[in-house]
């Protein structure tokens, strides 16, 4: 499956959970891959904090720490 657009896309600049998870443990059966554990928990919330605020996404509530990141690695 073609890669969605994270410009743009509700799921990306909504609930930061949900954009840690996905980098973290990819999505199943997608080319969508898990990075946790190639990615440190600081990587992963610079690149959510990134996707959720670059090009046209402006979702500044989505600060990522590495906390947060750890929260929902669990
Ligand atoms: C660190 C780099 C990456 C980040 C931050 C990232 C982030 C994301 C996010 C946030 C989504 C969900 C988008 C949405 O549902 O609106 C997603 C989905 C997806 N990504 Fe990535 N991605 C990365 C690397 C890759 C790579 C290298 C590939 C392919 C080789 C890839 C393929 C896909 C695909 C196919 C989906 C859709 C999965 C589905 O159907 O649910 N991603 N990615």
């Amino acid at each position: 499956m073609k890669a969605p657009a994270l410009a743009g896309s509700k799921f990306v600049t909504g609930a930061e959970a949900g954009p840690i998870d996905t980098v973290l443990n990819g999505r199943p059966n997608t080319a969508m891959q898990a990075f946790g554990k190639q990615l440190s928990a600081t990587d992963i919330a610079a690149v959510v904090t990134y996707i959720s605020n670059a090009w046209s996404n402006k979702a500044t509530a989505n600060i990522a720490q590495p906390a947060d990141v750890l929260a929902v690695r669990k």
